[in-house]
């Protein structure tokens, strides 16, 4: 393609330190496989769910309500606070950036635990921020006494991912305690609460207890995981007002489609019959990790929807000879492997692979 002067501007510095974002392999177009390997639910949508899908499609010559106001009225009634308490936006990974957007100066320093989600460099860099990882703790657990000790007069954020992806413990109402009371009240602590609906650990924290006593604390949460809307992309944030105000001036107007907001306020009317999938799937979540703890494996606890196999060098074999059985997993190379729960059929597979990767 001939060169015009538009080509001579550089990009951004920051865009040539950026870590990629990996996206989960897929199968080949006509190949069969098991893709376990972006932390999706396997449950195709409710048929409400369709048939509101293509009640909205009649009107997608139209822009999408900008305010997103009746599901944001659904979400909150069902978390039991206001409505300016929340803002919805483009999936969470998108209210994330709008947050950062809201909150940080050039400069500003976000301390994040690592490993975690990968999207976390990226949106700190994008805005402009410093990231400041803080290496997990045994058991792929979150350190937050570390985390604490990370905070300096330049940060402004502390994102802490519970459970924490890609490893999958939850952080516990004691630590959580002793974390927010030793930040100070001008760093905004994120929960990411991605996976919140997955969690069945009795000693985990409650993401809105711990927003009800402390101002500097806001909760993402998503449509995507056990609502089963990641192809839709719609996720919120639970705030202060003040907060949810700004984040909402930080957002990409008209950012969640019409469409995505039809197919989740029917979804939060159908909560008892997801709920009964999310079930099911914390139930085979539990099986394959039995089956690895039979076979020998030593895998973090997890209460999301995936498991964690620290495989440090072998990571990139292991997802090679998984990816020949037809399970596609998610490796991080040198580090590990993370492997999302789907259909029995596809535990199977994966503990089939296990067992024989350990002879
Ligand atoms: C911890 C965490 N937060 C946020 C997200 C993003 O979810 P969404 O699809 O709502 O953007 C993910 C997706 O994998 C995740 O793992």
């Amino acid at each position: 393609m001939a060169c015009c002067p538009g080509d001579a501007r550089p990009l951004r510095k920051a865009l040539a330190d950026l870590p990629p974002y990996v996206p989960g392999a897929r199968a080949p177009i006509g190949a069969a496989a098991f893709k376990l390997s972006s932390n999706e639910n396997p449950y195709p949508p409710l048929p409400g769910v369709v048939a509101a899908l293509a009640d909205a499609a009649m009107d997608v010559n139209r822009y999408p309500d900008m305010y997103a106001t009746e599901l944001t009225e659904a979400i909150a009634s069902s978390l039991g606070v206001d409505t300016d308490n929340v803002v919805t936006g483009n999936g969470s990974v998108a209210v994330l950036a709008h947050v950062l957007a809201a909150v940080c100066e050039a400069g500003d320093e976000v301390v994040m635990p690592w490993r975690s989600f990968e999207a976390y460099p990226i949106a700190v860099t994008l805005a402009g921020a410093v990231g400041v990882q803080v290496p997990l703790a045994p058991g792929g657990r979150l350190d937050l006494p570390a985390l604490a000790a990370a905070v300096t007069p330049r940060t402004r954020v502390v994102l802490v991912c519970t459970p924490n992806n890609p490893t999958g413990p939850a952080v516990h109402a004691d630590e959580l305690d002793a974390f927010l009371a030793a930040v100070p009240q001008d760093v905004l602590v994120v929960l990411d609460e991605a996976y919140v609906e997955f969690v069945r650990d009795p000693q985990a924290a409650d993401g809105l207890a711990a927003l009800a006593a402390h101002p500097n604390v806001v909760l993402l949460r998503t449509f995507s995981k056990a609502y089963g809307l990641a192809g839709l992309r719609v996720g919120y944030a639970v705030a202060r007002p003040r907060l949810v105000a700004g984040i909402r001036s930080a957002s990409t107007p008209f950012g969640v489609s019409s469409l995505a907001q039809h197919a989740a306020l029917v979804s939060l009317r159908s909560v008892d019959e997801l709920m009964t999938r999310v079930d099911a799937i914390v139930a085979e979540r539990d099986r394959m990790l039995a089956g690895l703890l039979a076979q020998g494996w030593e895998v973090p606890d997890s209460q999301a929807n995936f498991v964690w196999l620290p495989l440090g060098d072998q990571a990139s074999s292991f997802a090679a000879d998984a990816t020949r059985a037809g399970v596609l997993v998610r490796p991080f190379a040198g580090d590990g492997v993370r492997v999302s729960v789907g259909e029995p059929e596809a535990t199977d597979l994966l503990l089939e692979v296990t067992g024989s990767f350990r002879r």
